[in-house]
């Protein structure tokens, strides 16, 4: 079997076979096939597409390509939740520690930077001495003392994921829906929790930028899950706009801390209670209106700012920057972004946003770049908002200046001004129980 033909085939819109789709996963996750014909052929699905068929066997021969973690011990309690990339998306900061503090198990495998959407892991590695790469024994040991616990794919975890997704993120072949469905499903099985919940993300700054087409990749991850023997529930939620106002890694962390001390209540506040109820609602069996009292209250008597100090201190981190955020270094570099003219904010284009963060160096260009953890931008004004010329719409921060000034311009040119207030949308389009 030759990858050339492979990459022929589908180039030419036709079928893989399952021996060919395992080929190409053992071939690649061993190095025998280099990254060229990998992205050759992931640009092919891009354009092409994959059956049902072929995406149930790409998840799996990925799933298999590593260990699959064996969480039989916590019984069925435990949950994981992934989203499907967005901007400012920080929900797994705040809804880990939520389910923890209500009992569920969380021992959750979470990614890095893709494209212009941020990663868990890299946010995470903005609190000093946190650690995200652990054993096996070690992640087993912090979740058995804090009762979750956020690591990368360490180990020999979907190796094949890990190379694929750090492939994808630099050659534009991200936004594919049997790309993502094998990234994520394959990463979620091989991880093992018994629960879990999807946040499907839809609109200018998901990959999925239709109702449509989230609901289309929504409805194939609840189903493969389902067939391998997971309680699966997706969400499919805004991000037409970024969510909450911080978009970086440690001004994330420090936003997500807010949130937990429940002194921060607009739409990530929401977004969290509504995907930590469905979490709960998985776990206990019990309704998603009777989980959200529960959820609320979590966040309302302190128990999960106090489950975040926890787990954060378990697994390394230093938990003075959660008790004290103003430790986190501050960025060296601050510029004011203000509103060119009167108007309202019709549109935010927020995979501009997305781009604005990457640009002032909070994510990567190429595989190897190094991240700066204090690089990204406050919003003020958003979607929806009046704002008067010369009104702040956003703070830039950077650890280089130079950065800045392609940065605006991505920023404001992802603004969309118009005379009359836009009609406002769901945070929470649907669910796919
Ligand atoms: N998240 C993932 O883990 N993989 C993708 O392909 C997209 C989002």
């Amino acid at each position: 079997m030759r990858m050339y033909d492979i990459i022929r085939k589908k180039r030419d819109k036709e079928e893989l076979t399952d021996e060919e789709i395992a080929f190409f996963i053992k071939g690649y996750t061993d190095g025998d096939i280099p990254d060229y014909q990998a992205s050759a052929l992931c640009m092919a699905i891009v354009l092409n597409g994959m059956s049902d068929r072929e995406t149930a066997v790409l998840t799996d021969c990925m799933a298999r390509s590593g260990d699959m973690l064996d969480l039989s011990r916590y019984g069925d309690k435990t949950v994981d939740k992934h989203s499907t990339g967005g901007v400012g998306d920080k929900t797994s900061l705040i809804v880990g520690p939520i389910a923890a503090a209500l009992g569920a198990t969380v021992a959750k495998m979470s990614g890095r930077a893709l494209g212009h959407t941020g990663g868990t892991l890299d946010k995470l590695e903005a609190i000093p001495g946190y650690v995200t790469g652990l054993t096996d024994e070690e992640f087993f040991s912090v979740v058995d003392r804090a009762g979750m616990a956020i690591i990368g794919q360490t180990g020999n975890l979907t190796p094949a994921d890990k190379k694929l997704y750090a492939l994808r993120d630099v050659t534009a072949t991200v936004d594919s829906i049997p790309l993502i469905v094998s990234s994520i499903m394959s990463k979620k099985l091989a991880a093992g929790s018994k629960n879990i919940v999807l946040d499907v993300k839809c609109g200018s700054g998901a990959f999925m930028k239709t109702l449509e087409d989230a609901e289309k990749l929504a409805r194939s991850m609840v189903e493969i899950g389902r067939r391998c023997g997971r309680n699966m529930t997706a969400l499919i939620t805004d991000m037409d706009k970024p969510l909450g106002k911080a978009v970086g890694n440690a001004l994330e962390v420090k936003e997500a801390i807010e949130v937990l001390r429940g002194n921060e209540k607009g739409d990530l506040y929401e977004v969290c209670v509504a995907l930590a109820s469905e979490m709960i609602a998985l776990v206990k069996g019990i309704p998603a209106k009777d989980a959200e009292k529960q959820v609320i209250g979590a966040i309302e008597d302190g128990s999960a700012y106090k489950k975040m100090i926890e787990w954060v201190k378990t697994q390394g981190g230093d938990p003075r920057y959660i008790e004290d955020p103003s430790l986190f270094p501050a960025p060296k570099y601050a510029k004011r972004v203000c509103s060119p003219r009167d108007g309202y904010i019709g549109r935010m284009d927020a995979e501009k946003v997305g781009t604005t963060e990457v640009l002032l160096g909070a994510g990567r260009i190429t595989k190897t770049d190094e991240i700066d953890h204090t690089a990204g931008l406050h919003i003020e004004k958003k979607t929806g908002d009046y704002v008067k010329k010369g009104d702040l719409l956003c703070t830039l921060y950077t650890g280089n200046e130079a950065r800045f000034a392609e940065a605006e311009k991505r920023y404001l040119s992802g603004i969309v001004f118009s005379e009359t207030a836009p009609a406002p949308v769901p945070l929470v389009y649907k669910i796919v129980r």
